[in-house]
């Protein structure tokens, strides 16, 4: 999901800048030769003090840039980096960001309007990202993949159903699909190209639980996500979409396995619901409206001062 960040980037720096030179209490690794003050022992007390304050999101920032500090498409952080974020997202709860389903952001809409996501962008580089998406009951971020990406998401608050598919290993890949001839509408219509997926996650997750995490060839590599009640995620790229580098996003419908007939693809019956055929969408569904939010756009100076990060 491309979401527009270059300016989001420049405030998150202004502000940075602009609040360490203001108060730097919120610098969290001062420079220890800067302090050259005559207070001695009450002077090396304070620093101290000063060093240990890390918030949640600094140390989950401080974490993902050692994890993904060799970051390559496809390639898997080591086990050891894995259970070190997934830590530091274990401990990371709603008002550490900042968020509580009582904003606006996780209000119903107006009957007939579709919910829209909003997507409140903390911090991107080469290396990874980290956002939060923050959904209305209702709201949907259809079926799209991870291309070699590794991702953690963490359910901050509420109820959220995750679909999530992987790829059948020496599966049928883009094949010409004959649609079911119950099917006859569909079947008199030529069939875009379609891949078989195996189902990974179907169910309904509900905070606090253990973050989900999915790699570039398994763990559920193309999810949904259906807001049952309102509810926030917090979640880690790594590396991040990219036009330029080729890792797009995209979206996909998912049709049962008994939709289409391919050549010498067959399943046991009782099988089936395990399956399901993925078809490109081709561009970013028009029914999905995700609003990106200026990092420190609409949250309050006491937020910000939460979400400050030292790059
Ligand atoms: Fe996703």
């Amino acid at each position: 999901m491309g979401i527009e960040t270059s300016v989001a980037n420049k405030k998150e720096k202004e502000f940075c800048e602009l609040e360490k030179a203001k108060n730097p209490i919120l610098d969290p690794y001062p420079n220890p030769k800067a302090n050259t003050n005559s207070k001695g022992k009450k002077g090396r007390r304070r620093h101290l003090k000063k060093a240990a304050v890390v918030s949640p999101v600094q140390k989950l920032y401080d974490t993902c840039k050692e994890v993904f500090k060799d970051r390559r498409p496809g390639i898997v952080p080591h086990p050891d980096s894995i259970d070190k974020l997934r830590a530091v997202l274990d401990d990371i709860k709603p008002e550490d960001v900042g968020l509580s389903p009582e904003m606006p952001y996780f209000r119903s809409p107006a009957a007939g309007r579709t919910p829209a996501i909003r997507y409140l962008h903390l911090h991107e580089c080469d290396k990874f990202s980290i956002g939060i998406f923050c959904f209305p009951p209702s709201g949907v971020i259809p079926l799209h993949n991870h291309p070699g990406m590794t991702v953690f998401s963490k359910l901050l608050f509420g109820t959220l159903h995750i679909k999530s598919y992987d790829w059948v290993v020496d599966g049928p890949c883009n094949v010409s699909a004959v649609a079911n001839p119950s099917d006859v509408k569909q079947s008199e219509i030529q069939q875009p190209p379609v891949q078989l997926a195996k189902v990974k996650i179907n169910s309904n997750f509900t905070a606090p639980c253990n973050p989900t995490i999915l790699y570039p060839a398994e763990g559920g590599n193309m999810h949904r996500f259906t807001a049952v009640t309102a509810c926030a995620v917090l979640d880690v790229l790594g590396p991040p979409y990219s036009d330029a580098e080729g890792r797009h996003c995209t979206y996909y419908y998912d049709f049962p396995f008994g939709n289409f007939s391919v050549d010498g693809v067959s399943v046991p019956e009782e099988e089936r619901e395990s399956y399901a055929w993925l078809q490109d969408k081709g561009k970013q569904p028009e029914e999905f409206a995700v609003v990106g939010e200026l990092y420190g756009g609409t949250w309050c100076f006491f937020t910000l001062q939460l979400l400050y990060i030292k790059g």
